[in-house]
């Protein structure tokens, strides 16, 4: 329900209007972004923003600052144009929400929409119009920083819960005063950056453009969104940010886009280097030809646009273009009524309890069980002493995680914090055993060791620091850093009960230390509330439900490792199994496999455990052959077999075993979490259209084929029940 929505045609009305009145150099104003407000305002900056100098300002200084500039530019400029003011709110604002990576690890849209509307409501409150959020990109590649933004490996899963956080920011009407607006970022294929480093070229051809990439930006076009950001990166060969063939003939003539696009950080400029413009007129002229509408940071369409125009090279349509489409976002924002004052004068204060609650409850549905051996979890309540030992434990900094612009740290709860207050000071003994992540050196371990010997059991938090997670974070090496190896395996000496509560925003390779471990809960950056998420789940409260959105691998060695794969004309007879060294004679020798290693991950999409047992069984299908129009129900029966009450994430995997082109050896064609009493069970039931089985071939179609296909009803994307079906012409 739109409140307060101008008809469209009402808007394209006033916009016509306004663009009408608008001097060349108030159009290449409102196609500026503004880095940030040196706060106080300076005295040119308010003139700036009197002349329209701005469309729109990130990183603004307050939210005084906010209104400030909000006020000049309705008030005091020419024409009254509102600013649009962004701000990265990726995963909470004062109220910090597990990292993206995790929050996909719950499968739970409407909790993560949750978060985002909560997100939104603080960030407008504070006179934010604009979030950089969701990011959709794609990646098999955990060596790329950023992996931690992203929603996981699978296209159907980052389409599903994108487009709950476009629904988030966007609320039911933009115009809302606690409304963002959403921007579906990086356009596109920001994630298949060559080696996994940042910035770096990507190489990927149109047919995969279609299967993988594409898909979480079209589901967010179709969620509403109303603005996306080119990447840094080369596609093919062409920067992103200057690229037609993506920004106008598929985001606005096949999708038909009207919102606006805008550049990411100095992205136009960035052409130079990438030595596809040969100066900043070159760039500016390349992005506005490209179809990105705002320069974010650099100013290269204000110091060159109207010199483009003059000289004829740019036609002045092109840029009457972008300005609507600018303008049409903020007329969606309501930003020309004047109800959008509300929104810089409130004050943000502390979360709310409802804030932490999803905040808690989001944490709590992301951090996966990874082991536990001899029901070491969950603990008991009568436990004696319980060891906190390892540098995360008490680290607000790293729980929160990175593109934390402005939580509010005081309201982080640590592990160290939550179990004190479950269990009395007395009985929870904290050791960090290393001064951080990094450290090599041994000289805490003997405190560490003291305080495992005096517990009854020790959680030993491990990981990586979230400084080293994010943005221009790239890593060759996956391994847990500094000595924290050393650190469980003197633990483990100790035969006391252990778990290995790793802290990290993206897979690490951690194969000894979790096997010196009797449990393993992966915390990612779980977020302000992680201590007692944490502890719920230690104690029982809470049983695991979480599960793995991004396989992972055994050693950096095997990336890109992924379940969507291709079976190749020489799949690996037995995947588990590692030859010796030397073994190219070996049947297994000729196969796509490393012979050093097993070719399996260390733990597949989908997997993650519980506290309770769940049985799959009795897998049926209505129909074996699936004709166009008509539905195939798969079903079948999920019982919980053990002792604990349990949400199950139950999977829905297809497979086309031959088609025009080769088809990965399964797909995520669906999910469903299932809450099941202990003893009680239940059935599952999916549908399939042929629509649901239709993918791009080499002629870049989107398109079904006749043929076989095998179903899995699965409860992670190795294992599971298999069923056939045919797809009929
Ligand atoms: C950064 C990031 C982008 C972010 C933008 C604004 O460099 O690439 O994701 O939204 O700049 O901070």
């Amino acid at each position: 329900m739109n409140l307060h929505a101008a008809s469209p045609a009402d808007i394209e009305k006033r916009i016509n209007g306004i663009l009408s009145q608008m001097t060349l150099e108030e159009k290449l104003g409102q196609m500026s972004q503004l880095d940030s407000i040196p706060s106080p305002i300076s005295a040119q900056l308010r003139e700036e923003i009197r002349r329209g100098r701005y469309g729109s300002i990130l990183n603004a200084g307050s939210a005084t600052d906010r209104a400030e500039a909000q006020r000049i530019a309705t008030k005091d400029s020419r024409l009254g144009i509102p600013l649009l003011l962004g701000r990265d709110v990726i995963h909470g604002y004062r109220t910090i929400m597990p990292v993206p990576l995790a929050e996909s690890a719950s499968w739970d849209p409407e909790l993560i929409r949750g978060a985002a509307r909560v997100a939104a409501q603080e960030a407008a409150a504070d006179g934010i119009n604009w979030t950089f959020a969701p990011m959709l990109d794609i990646t098999r590649d955990p060596r790329w920083g950023r992996i931690v933004e992203t929603l996981g490996e699978d296209p159907y899963l980052t389409s599903a819960l994108g487009a709950a956080m476009v629904r988030g920011f966007q609320g039911d009407d933009p115009a809302a005063p606690d409304s963002l607006a959403a921007c579906a970022k990086h356009y596109v294929g920001y994630g298949a950056v060559e080696g996994g480093r940042d910035y770096n070229a990507t190489w990927i051809p149109e047919i995969l453009l279609h299967n993988l990439y594409l898909p979480p930006f079209l589901a967010a076009r179709e969620a509403g969104v109303q603005t996306f950001m080119s990447a840094f990166t080369t596609l093919n060969g062409i920067p992103a940010s200057g690229d037609e063939f993506i920004l106008r003939q598929i985001l606005r003539k096949e999708w038909g886009f009207d919102g606006l696009v805008v550049s990411d950080w100095g992205s136009i400029v960035e052409m130079i280097p990438h030595g596809y413009a040969s100066d900043a007129a070159d760039a500016a002229f390349k992005g506005i030809r490209g179809g990105v509408d705002m320069e974010m940071a650099t100013t290269s369409y204000y110091d060159h646009g109207k010199a483009l125009v003059e000289r004829g090279k740019l036609d002045i349509r092109t840029i009457d273009e972008a300005v609507r489409n600018i303008l049409r976002v903020k007329f969606r924002l309501g930003l020309f009524d004047e109800r959008f004052a509300r929104r810089a004068n409130a004050s943000t204060g502390a979360p709310t309890n409802k804030a932490l609650n999803i905040a808690s409850e989001l944490a709590t549905e992301s951090i996966v069980l990874l082991k536990n051996e001899r029901t070491t979890l969950p603990l008991s309540l009568s436990i004696g002493k319980l060891a906190v030992i390892g540098p995360f434990g008490d680290s607000a900094a790293d729980q929160m995680g990175p593109w934390v612009m402005d939580g509010d740290a005081s309201a982080v709860r640590t592990p160290l914090i939550a179990l004190r207050e479950r269990l009395g000071k007395d009985r929870v003994l904290f050791a960090p055993g290393l001064r951080n992540a990094r450290d090599i050196s041994h000289d805490g371990f003997a405190a560490a060791l003291d305080a495992a010997r005096a517990a009854d059991a020790v959680l030993l938090f491990l990981g990586e620091e979230a400084a080293y997670s994010g943005e221009a974070r790239s890593l060759a090496n996956l391994d847990l850093p500094g000595a924290q190896e050393a650190l469980i395996a003197e633990i483990a000496k100790l035969g006391k009960p252990t778990t290995a509560i790793i802290f990290a925003g993206r897979p690490l390779t951690f194969h000894n230390a979790a096997a010196h471990a009797d449990a393993v809960l992966y915390a990612w950056y779980p977020g302000a509330m992680g201590g007692p998420a944490i502890t719920s789940l230690l104690f029982g409260d809470a049983v695991p439900s979480a599960k793995l959105t991004i396989t992972f691998p055994r050693t950096v060695g095997q990336i890109p490792i992924y379940y969507s794969h291709l079976n190749t004309g020489r799949p690996p007879l037995n995947a588990e199994g590692a030859g010796p060294v030397g073994t190219a004679e070996h049947p297994e020798g000729y196969t796509s496999r490393y012979i050093d290693i097993k070719n399996t991950p260390e733990y597949p999409f989908g997997f993650g455990l519980s506290y309770t047992h769940f049985e799959y069984s009795n897998l049926r299908l209505s129909i074996d052959r699936l004709r166009s129009g008509e539905k195939l129900t798969v079903s079948a029966d999920v019982a919980n077999t053990g002792k604990y009450d349990g949400d199950e994430i139950v999977q829905l995997y297809t497979r086309q075993l031959v088609a025009s082109v080769a088809r990965p050896v399964r797909e995520l064609k669906g999910f469903r979490r299932v809450h099941l009493k202990a003893g009680e069970h239940q059935t599952v039931a999916f549908t399939l259209s042929a629509d649901d089985l239709a993918f791009w071939n080499e002629h870049n179609e989107r398109t079904t084929e006749p043929g076989t296909f095998h179903v899995w009803i699965a409860p992670d994307s190795a294992s599971g029940l298999q069923g056939q079906f045919e797809l009929a012409k």
